[in-house]
């Protein structure tokens, strides 16, 4: 060994000794019982969570369902705008002319009456367990400010068209699936037809009549 690498190893040993002495009057120090407690402790508590999760995981195993089983009926309304509704839309359409020259005003004021248990329709009216009907012809669907609808109502929010009338009035809780309007429907195409035209005439301005 060369003079400058014995000087070496002479520095290392000494650095060696010196941080062995700390270490070990650092454990001195505290019992030495007391730090494999400790070790023990943390060991175990590392152990328990790991093995919970993994146990849990074996228990409470659940197999993801492919179909969901809450469908929410407003949303796929509004996403399915795919062909095949189309088609069931146009099978669905109606002669609205022919139909709506089956009734009459008169006959729509009387028609009206089972409504008026539940709808005021006139300016300025108030809104009862329904809202108020003046001018719905042609107005939005759900779009009375101070009336708080269904969810189902806001999220359909179409025209009141004659033909989207016609077909809510047949069986409203089935056309707009969710509607809190609790009405059978008017079976009769000669009722439906009437209480439009007198729903119409009750506007600002009335739809001209197709
Ligand atoms: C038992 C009470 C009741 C009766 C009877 C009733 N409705 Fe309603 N109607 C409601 C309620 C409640 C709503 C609100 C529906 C919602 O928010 O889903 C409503 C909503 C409507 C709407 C939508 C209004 C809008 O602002 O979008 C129309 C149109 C309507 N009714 C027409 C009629 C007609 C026409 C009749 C009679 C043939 C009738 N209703 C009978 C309770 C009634």
């Amino acid at each position: 060994m060369r003079l400058k690498d014995a000087k070496k190893f002479g520095n290392f040993k000494f650095f060696l000794q010196n941080s062995c002495y700390t270490f070990v009057s650092v454990y001195q120090f505290m019992d030495s019982f007391e730090i494999n407690k400790i070790i023990a402790a943390v060991l175990l508590t590392a152990l328990i969570v790991i093995g919970i999760g993994k146990f849990t995981d074996i228990l409470f195993h659940v197999e993801k369902p492919q179909v969901s089983a809450y469908k929410v009926d407003g949303l796929e309304v509004a996403s399915s705008t795919d062909s095949t509704s189309a088609t069931e839309k146009e099978i669905e359409v109606v002669d609205i002319k022919a139909l709506l020259a089956k009734g009459d005003l008169a006959h729509g004021e009387k028609v009206f009456k089972k409504c008026s248990a539940c709808h005021m329709i006139a300016a300025g009216g108030k809104n009862m367990i329904g809202p108020n009907l003046w001018g719905v012809i042609g107005r939005t669907a759900g779009s009375v400010d101070d009336y708080k609808y269904s969810k189902a109502m806001i999220a359909y929010a179409k025209e009141w068209s004659f033909e989207e009338m016609n077909s809510y009035l047949i069986k409203p809780q089935a056309y707009i699936k969710g509607t809190k309007m609790a009405f059978a429907g008017l079976r009769k195409e000669k009722d439906r037809a009437s209480v439009i035209l007198y729903m119409n005439s009750k506007g600002n301005n009335p739809k001209p009549l197709p």
